[in-house]
């Protein structure tokens, strides 16, 4: 398990490229199970999770070669529709193959994901929208077992809505299955994500008929089969926000570079009420270099509202804030396991009742300290540029499942972080 040692307080400098969308890409390269021709999808994140994700496929019978970013996928067989534990357990994201298989084989056999740190992560909601459509499903020896009626799965008007509200996967698993089904889906309480809209747009690019992806009622007018894929896939936003804050937390002039400003409306507005100073062009977010934040308030809510995917982030820049911030969870009550490791570093946090309370400090001091999950290595990486001297950060294969070699880009900026791997 390697460990990044980070010595703070630099001035950083430049321009960040962001990648494609992890949660894009893992979702999106499922939709090759769906057709019978070649896919190519393009701009694809060189992440472990997406090698998870081929993998999954690999096992499902699709072959995949690899070129750059991006990757060409041939249907080689489809004997087996068991995705594998082995693979699942490493990333929950291996059950967007459920719809995928359930509308092209007529079964599935997907594992259950296993336990997540930043909480219970149930897949009711995807299980619940399937049986609307006619799937039978049966839970086995930790399995999911999906089997379409004879006759193949058919249009259902389906509430997708759960106690947290909408469930991004699940409405991808919902809109595939719904893609080939006989006749009309209406899927309520979908989730809004720009993740699901690359999704649709890229089934209707292989000939499906989805409407309203975005909006909270998507309407699909199940088609016989699909043709194949070239897709490229939305760049990253929450790589974007980890960046823009990072030009903030280190006080630094950053431009960051292929991002779409249109998916951040709420995280730019949240920068913008801290004081952080954020012009954008195009396609592109220039940071000025940045006096000490404003507190802030923030409730993590599905997207269009503000990610809780960059909770953690935000919670290392509040650390350093003029006065009292608060955040409020609403998607993950739990994941707040970073709080712990930015109180070693000198933070002041209390939490409660899904809810932060931070009182900023001047500094942070470096620190010995462990990620936890993926967005908590990024926030973590975040407060160690800013603190004062050596940081010492544990565990960091978390951070490699959602940032492409973060260390050695944060180096061309100025950023002075270093990889030590674990003696073998
Ligand atoms: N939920 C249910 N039942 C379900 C599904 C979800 O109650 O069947 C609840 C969850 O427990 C949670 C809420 O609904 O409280 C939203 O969960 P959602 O299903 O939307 O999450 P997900 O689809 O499993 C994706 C991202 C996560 C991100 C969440 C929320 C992917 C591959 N993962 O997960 O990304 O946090 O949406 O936006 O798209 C990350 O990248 O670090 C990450 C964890």
């Amino acid at each position: 398990m390697d460990t990044f040692r980070i010595l703070g307080g630099q001035r950083l400098a430049g321009r960040i490229a962001v990648n494609g969308a992890k949660n894009a890409a893992l979702p999106v390269l499922t939709t090759c199970l769906m057709t019978r021709q070649p896919c190519c999808f393009h701009g694809l994140p060189l992440l472990r999770d997406v090698q998870t994700q081929v993998k999954i496929l690999n096992t499902l019978g699709i072959e995949t070669r690899w070129q750059g970013r991006s990757v060409h996928t041939r249907l080689r067989d489809d004997y087996n529709s068991t995705a594998p534990y082995e693979l699942l357990k490493t990333m929950r994201a291996g059950v967007c193959v459920l719809g995928p298989l359930l509308a092209s084989r007529g079964q599935a056999r997907v594992s259950l994901p296993g336990g997540c740190v930043i909480g219970e992560r149930p897949i009711d909601l995807h299980l619940r929208g399937l049986e609307a459509l006619g799937a039978e499903i049966d839970i086995e020896h930790g399995y999911v077992q999906a089997t379409a009626p004879i006759g193949g799965l058919r249009g259902a008007e389906i509430y997708l809505g759960g106690t947290w509200g909408s469930s991004v996967t699940a409405t991808h698993n919902v809109m595939c299955a719904a893609a080939c089904a006989r006749g009309r889906t209406v899927i309520e309480c979908a989730a809004c994500e720009p993740e699901v809209v690359d999704v649709a747009n890229c089934l209707n690019a292989m000939g499906a008929r989805i409407s309203g992806a975005g909006s909270p009622r998507i309407i699909i007018d199940g088609v016989r089969r699909l043709t194949g894929a070239d897709w490229k896939v939305i760049p990253d936003r929450i790589e974007a926000a980890t960046f823009v804050v990072l030009a903030a937390i280190t006080r630094s002039a950053l431009t960051v570079t292929n991002c779409r400003p249109d998916h951040m409306l709420a995280f730019i507005h949240v920068m913008r009420q801290m004081g952080i100073d954020i012009t954008v062009r195009g396609r592109r977010l220039e940071v000025a270099p940045s006096k000490r934040p404003r507190a802030c308030e923030v409730v993590t809510l599905p997207y269009p509202a503000f990610p809780t995917d960059c909770q953690a982030q935000v919670m290392a820049l509040a650390c350093l804030a003029d006065g009292a911030s608060v955040i409020t969870e609403r998607i993950y009550p739990d994941r707040f396991m970073h709080a712990a490791e930015l109180k070693r570093m000198g933070a002041t946090i209390s939490i409660a009742n899904a809810q932060a309370v931070i009182q900023g400090v001047r500094n942070l001091e470096g620190a010995e300290i462990m990620a936890s999950d993926l967005r908590a290595s990024a926030a973590l990486v975040l407060a160690g540029l800013a603190a004062k001297g050596e940081t010492l950060l544990h565990r960091i294969y978390h951070i490699d499942r959602g940032y492409e070699r973060i260390e050695e880009r944060l180096r061309r900026l100025g950023a002075r972080i270093e990889r030590i791997p674990t003696p073998a």
